[in-house]
């Protein structure tokens, strides 16, 4: 029997990231719901980032008293209320208006921070301002190397916490489900601008008055008056920098005083090269699935990468996490916290801040709620004697004790 997920619009009824996810396959016109849920080529790693949590099961203890219940933890030496945050989605303007800052303001609510993407539509500035909370900011390495360092410098000022380099995309994954859309460049097929008109609710919201939203974080790389998408498109293209290396890492850490995360990295000898460099963090990622398909999803490496550079840097990840026990089986392999991408998204798409609000609040009750049904009442003494991997391979077949930095319960 096919079971129906919530079908209205009022963002406090859905109960999964799956009602939002479908509420916002509703609000969306299909160009931009392929945009959020597109994987590269045959999205074996999009499928992969899902299905390595079915592979992963949970031995709970029993007759446990949890009664109170503790998800807060400490990350990069700062308190986080959950074991999660918000991740860098580029364009989240598109979604809904103004979305960096709804999102900025439902992590900052939440008590969690929140990592705003280079590719955005608010000036960063205007964000840190108005959302309040830890703001984290992404960027790329871009060719023009001196537009790094003055965005380093805005950033600083700003307040911003971290800077986050990904640097998975020195080339740009082949994502054909969001090319289909397009006759050339930019420019939507005929059946996807007839969509666009099936959907005032978006477009009022969205494109009213002015038009597609505008990068603004980009300034000083764009050429004057090119800051349309059209325009940004083609100046990020050829400023895509494939010969980036661990010494521009280097050089970026000596010029950011603050705490610099490495996004991208998928196996323990990165891991080391990273807290060689001196990086503060790094995080386990394939991008969504959206760069090399084939990849391995951050969890299939987590427990190694744990084993060997844990005790070195902070260890983060995502790709795929869309439940609270998604993320408690992370952390019991040793993460210190997930990034999430596309579950508060789909949270922004169906209803903006209340959304985004809604997917964390639903992730915090899952976190909650499995803590208590595996009979861990605090997410500092949860580790891998929760857990049995029934897929391939042996992922976990060191015990917790053997790990390079001992039991989470060590380091929260
Ligand atoms: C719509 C969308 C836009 C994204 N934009 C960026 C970006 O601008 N910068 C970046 O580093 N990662 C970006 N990512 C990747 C996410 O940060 C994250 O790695 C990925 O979404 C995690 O997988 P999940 O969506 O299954 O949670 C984007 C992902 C999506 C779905």
């Amino acid at each position: 029997m096919k079971r129906r997920l919530y079908s209205g619009r009022d963002v406090n009824r859905a109960h999964s990231i799956d009602d939002l996810r479908a509420m916002a396959r509703r609000r969306l016109p299909n160009f931009c719901f392929e945009y959020i849920e597109g994987g590269s080529e045959d999205e074996t790693t999009l499928r992969r980032n899902r299905d390595v949590f079915s592979e992963i099961a949970f031995l709970p203890r029993t007759l446990v008293n949890v009664e109170q219940r503790n998800q807060s933890r400490m990350l990069l030496g700062q308190r986080i209320a959950s074991p999660f945050m918000i991740g860098p989605t580029g364009y989240s303007g598109l979604m809904f208006r103004e979305g960096d800052v709804k999102l900025a303001s439902a992590a900052a609510a939440a008590g969690i921070p929140f990592v705003l993407s280079n590719v955005s539509t608010i000036a960063l500035e205007d964000v840190v301002r108005r959302a309040g909370g830890r703001v984290w900011m992404q960027v790329y390495m871009y060719r023009t190397r001196e537009f790094l360092a003055k965005l380093a410098e805005r950033a600083k000022a700003a307040g911003i916490e971290a800077l986050v380099v990904t640097t998975d995309s020195a080339v740009f994954g082949k994502r054909e489900w969001d090319l289909r859309n397009y006759i050339k460049p930019l420019m939507l097929d005929w059946r996807n601008k007839f969509d666009v008109l099936r959907h005032p609710g978006w477009m009022a919201n969205v494109l009213w008055p002015g038009g597609m939203p505008r990068f603004a974080n980009l300034g000083d790389l764009l050429p004057p008056g090119q800051n349309s998408v059209k325009g940004a498109t083609i100046t990020l293209g050829q400023q895509l920098d494939p010969s980036l290396s661990w010494d521009d890492i280097r050089w970026l850490r000596d010029l950011w005083p603050h705490k610099l995360i490495v996004k991208g990295v998928l196996g323990a000898a990165d891991a080391l090269r990273a807290a060689e460099v001196g990086v503060d963090g790094i995080v386990l990622s394939n991008h969504g699935g959206r760069q090399l398909d084939g990849a391995v999803s951050a969890m299939d490496v987590l427990p190694e990468v744990v084993d060997e550079a844990g005790g070195k840097l902070s260890v983060m990840l995502d790709g795929g996490f869309r439940r609270g026990s998604d993320i408690l089986k992370a952390v019991a392999l040793g993460a210190d916290a997930v990034l999430l991408g596309r579950a508060t998204t789909y949270g922004l798409s169906a209803g903006g801040q209340p959304g985004a609000e809604r997917a964390i609040q639903i992730l915090k009750t899952e976190v909650d709620r499995t803590l208590g049904l595996l009979g861990c009442s605090d997410i500092s003494a949860l580790d891998r004697s929760y857990l049995r991997w029934l897929g391939q391979g042996v992922p976990l077949s060191r015990p917790p004790a053997q790990t390079a930095r001992g039991p989470a319960s060590a380091v929260s």
